[in-house]
């Protein structure tokens, strides 16, 4: 890896928070903010993931969000091994203040060594007490810089647009200041699976996050237990793309079956390759499967 040529890449980032402190809204809000939005004049479709572009200093800077149902998706493909996520951001509703869900999520992040930026939601509401968010996180270990601590903490409402620049400023020098965001953009692609489903006209869709090299129309890949030739691949404004690189999230075409949440994906020589792996680990699996099954099995026999 030593003499890779590495090259900076865009910062991925999970939203996550306690039930209705507003993760959707402000994953909707992030992604209007985008100064290229409409510049292709796409319509934007749910594909699990988005990119935007934020100008830092002066610096078009991409971001990429992925924005299937934080939590889940985040447990469950850490529990699989992938690490998706560069930051988190931890939504907490200023009026509702920390909840059970926002430990959890701070828990996950913490145990995963992702950096936390805070986003105080909801502050346009009656109510609101974002001090008293700050004070509660603090008992938590995530103490905001305006304490001394180097946890940034930055009031928004989802709802009325406010603060979210500062909100991707404050992910941004995050980056910057805690993680060495470099790939290398000249080689087989490799990544994780964010998303997938069976469509009637299209076959697998599967939503991919390229996490090194350049995934290009025409490769063959493995991801999990799913293979076949990348036949099509589309952005997030649903435009059509010949490749992708470093931290870009695309919609596939082409696989054989669904892959899951958190599969693993890379590129192989040729078709076959891509097959014999696929199943060489379809038959793991089902002697994974098989094993659980006799153990349970023999476990019955003593009661
Ligand atoms: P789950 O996915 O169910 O966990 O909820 P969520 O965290 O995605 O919350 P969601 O974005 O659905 O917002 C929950 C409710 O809070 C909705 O009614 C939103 O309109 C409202 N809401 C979100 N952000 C704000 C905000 O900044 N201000 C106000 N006043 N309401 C907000
Ligand atoms: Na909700
Ligand atoms: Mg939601």
């Amino acid at each position: 890896e030593g003499d890779e040529e590495l090259e900076a890449r865009p910062p991925v980032v999970t939203v996550m928070g306690h039930v209705d402190h507003g993760k959707t809204r402000l994953l909707d809000a992030i992604r209007k903010s985008d100064v290229m939005a409409g510049e292709h004049g796409g319509i934007t479709q749910h594909i699990g993931a988005y990119q935007v572009t934020h100008n830092h200093e002066g610096d078009d800077r991409k971001i990429t969000f992925i924005d299937t149902p934080g939590h889940e998706a985040f447990t469950a493909m850490r529990a699989r091994g992938a690490k998706v996520t560069d930051i988190a951001i931890l939504v907490v509703a200023a009026d509702d203040g920390v909840m059970p869900q926002t430990v959890e999520a701070l828990n996950h992040a913490q145990a995963a060594n992702v950096p936390i930026v805070v986003a105080v939601n909801k502050i346009d509401k009656e109510g609101a007490n974002p001090d008293k968010v700050r004070g509660q996180l603090t008992e938590y270990g995530l103490v905001p810089e305006e304490y001394g601590g180097d946890t940034m903490f930055v009031e928004v409402s989802a709802r009325q647009n406010l603060n979210i620049d500062e909100l991707l400023e404050a992910v941004l020098l995050t980056a910057d200041a805690a993680l060495d965001m470099r790939a290398n953009p000249n080689k087989d692609a490799r990544g994780i699976a964010i998303e997938a489903n069976l469509d009637k006209g299209r076959g697998a869709v599967a939503t991919v996050l390229v996490q090194s090299g350049t995934l290009r129309v025409g490769d063959t890949i493995v991801a999990g237990t799913a293979h076949g030739r990348v036949r099509a691949m589309f952005d997030d404004d649903g435009s059509a793309l010949t490749e992708a690189g470093p931290s870009r999230p695309v919609q596939v075409l082409g696989l054989s079956n669904v892959p899951r949440a958190g599969d693993t994906f890379f590129v192989t020589a040729d078709e076959r390759t891509a097959r014999q792996i696929a199943e060489k680990r379809e038959a793991a699996d089902r002697n994974a499967a098989l094993a659980k099954r006799r153990k349970r099995i023999s476990l019955e026999d003593f009661d």
